[in-house]
C-alpha cells in the first residue's frame, strides 16, 4: 500500500518548543527515515481563518515564520512537500461535498471543537466556517490520501472523523478515500508539553512560550524563571518532580549523553531526580543543565533560520513549488471524486451519448 504522511499546523505564530517536541521533531525522524512515498507538511491558514477571519494580516505574516521555522527544523523540499493550504482550491470543492456526509450533531459532540469554542468563548455566536474545521481537516487528510497523520493527541478526534467520513464516503460512491492512521508522540513527556509557567499548555496566547527562534538569551531568561515546586524553598528541602516543569522539560529533551556533555555529575535524569526528591540539589542547577541541554538543541536551528533569512523570496519560492506539486496530487484525487459523485459531466463521452440515444427514443 502506498505510505502518505501529511501533517500541517495553523499560521498563527511562531513555533514553540510544543510543536517542536509534539510533532516537528518526529516529522524530520520521518523524513530522514524515509520508507514512505510521499510526504506532505502544510500551513493551515484556511483552518487559521476560522477564527481569525478578521485579522488576516495575522497569518499573511506568520506564512513565513512558520516556513523558515519548518526549514530550520530540518524539513527539507527534496523530500517533504510545503505547501499553503489556501492556495489548493480543491480542498474547499472536497469540503463541501464531505459537509452533506456529516450531521450537525455529529459536529457538535467533537471534543476538540467543544473546548475551543469554550476557549475563545464562541458560545452563542460560533462562526460556520469554524464550527465546520474538522470537515475542512478530514478533506485536508483525505485529498492526499494520505495513510499517517503526525499530530499531537488533541487531534485524535480529527482523526477519528475524518475516518468515519472515509467510511461514509466510500460506502455511498465507492472507495475512492484512504482511511487515514495516527502517529501519535512516541514519548508521554511529549504529548503535551506545559509552558514555562507549569500551565496545561505552552500557548502564545498565555506567553508561557520558549520559541525555536529565541535567542540563547530569550531562552535563559525564560528557563531562569521557569515554574518548579513551589514547596522547594531552600536546597536542603525534599523536592517534587512531578508537576515540576524543569522536570517536565528535562524528561522531554535531555538524553544521557547530555549529562556526559554538560553534568557529569549524574549519569542519568533519574539520579538527578532521586537526588532533587531527596534534598539537597538546588533549582538553579537543574536550570543550568536545561538551558544548556535546550541550546545544544536549538543553536543549529537559530544558525540555519539566520541563513534563510538572508533570501526570503527563495523561501516564498520553495512554498510556491511544493503548492504546485501538491495540487497536482489534489486534482488528480478531485477527478476520482467527481467521478465516484457522479458530477464528471463533461468528462463521460459515454453519458452524453446515452442522454442523447434516450431523447432520440423519445
Ligand atoms: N488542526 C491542526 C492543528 O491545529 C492543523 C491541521 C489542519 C492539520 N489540517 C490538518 C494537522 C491535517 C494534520 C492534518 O494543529
Amino acid at each position: 500500500m502506498t505510505k502518505t504522511i501529511l501533517t500541517g499546523d495553523r499560521p498563527t505564530g511562531k513555533l514553540h518548543l510544543g510543536h517542536y517536541v509534539g510533532s516537528l521533531r518526529r516529522r524530520v525522524q520521518l523524513q530522514e527515515a524515509g520508507g514512505y512515498d510521499r510526504m506532505f507538511v502544510f500551513m493551515a491558514d484556511v483552518q487559521a481563518l476560522t477564527d481569525n477571519a478578521e485579522n488576516p494580516e495575522k497569518i499573511r505574516q506568520n506564512i513565513i515564520e512558520v516556513a523558515l521555522d519548518y526549514l530550520a527544523a530540518g524539513l527539507d523540499p527534496q523530500k517533504c512537500t510545503l505547501f499553503i493550504q489556501s492556495q489548493i482550491p480543491e480542498l474547499c470543492e472536497l469540503t463541501t461535498y464531505l459537509m452533506n456526509l456529516v450531521t450537525v450533531s455529529r459536529l457538535q459532540r467533537n471534543p476538540t471543537v467543544k473546548t475551543e469554542i469554550k476557549m475563545r468563548n464562541f458560545e452563542a455566536n460560533i462562526p460556520v466556517g469554524f464550527f465546520c474545521y474538522p470537515v475542512s481537516q478530514a478533506a485536508d487528510i483525505t485529498l492526499f490520501k494520505s495513510t499517517i497523520v503526525p499530530v499531537g493527541e488533541d487531534q485524535e478526534p480529527m482523526l477519528e472523523q475524518t475516518r468515519e467520513l472515509v467510511r461514509k464516503f466510500n460506502s455511498v460512491y465507492g472507495e475512492v478515500l484512504v482511511e487515514p492512521n495516527i502517529m501519535l508522540p512516541e514519548n508521554k513527556a511529549a504529548m503535551r508539553l506545559p509552558g514555562t509557567d507549569g500551565k496545561a499548555k505552552m500557548s502564545k496566547s498565555l506567553g508561557n512560550c520558549i520559541y525555536l527562534s529565541d535567542s540563547a538569551d530569550e531562552v535563559w531568561q525564560k528557563v531562569r524563571q521557569m515554574y518548579t515546586d513551589p514547596q522547594h524553598l531552600s536546597v536542603n528541602d525534599p523536592g517534587h518532580v512531578e508537576g515540576n516543569t524543569v522536570f517536565t522539560y528535562l524528561d522531554a529533551f535531555s538524553c544521557d549523553e547530555d549529562f556526559a556533555e554538560f553534568w557529569p555529575d549524574y549519569a542519568n535524569l533519574q539520579e538527578v531526580k532521586d537526588h532533587y526528591t531527596r534534598g539537597g540539589l538546588g533549582d538553579m542547577k537543574c536550570k543550568k543543565f536545561l538551558n544548556s541541554v535546550l541550546n545544544k538543541m536549538l543553536q543549529p536551528m537559530r544558525l540555519r533560520r539566520k541563513e534563510l533569512e538572508k533570501d526570503i523570496p527563495e523561501i516564498y519560492n520553495i512554498l510556491k513549488k511544493g503548492t504546485a506539486e501538491a495540487r497536482e496530487v489534489a486534482m488528480a484525487t478531485m477527478e476520482e471524486v467527481r467521478h465516484a459523485m457522479r458530477i464528471d459531466y463533461f468528462n463521460d463521452v459515454e453519458l452524453i451519448r446515452q442522454q442523447s440515444e434516450r431523447f432520440k427514443a423519445e
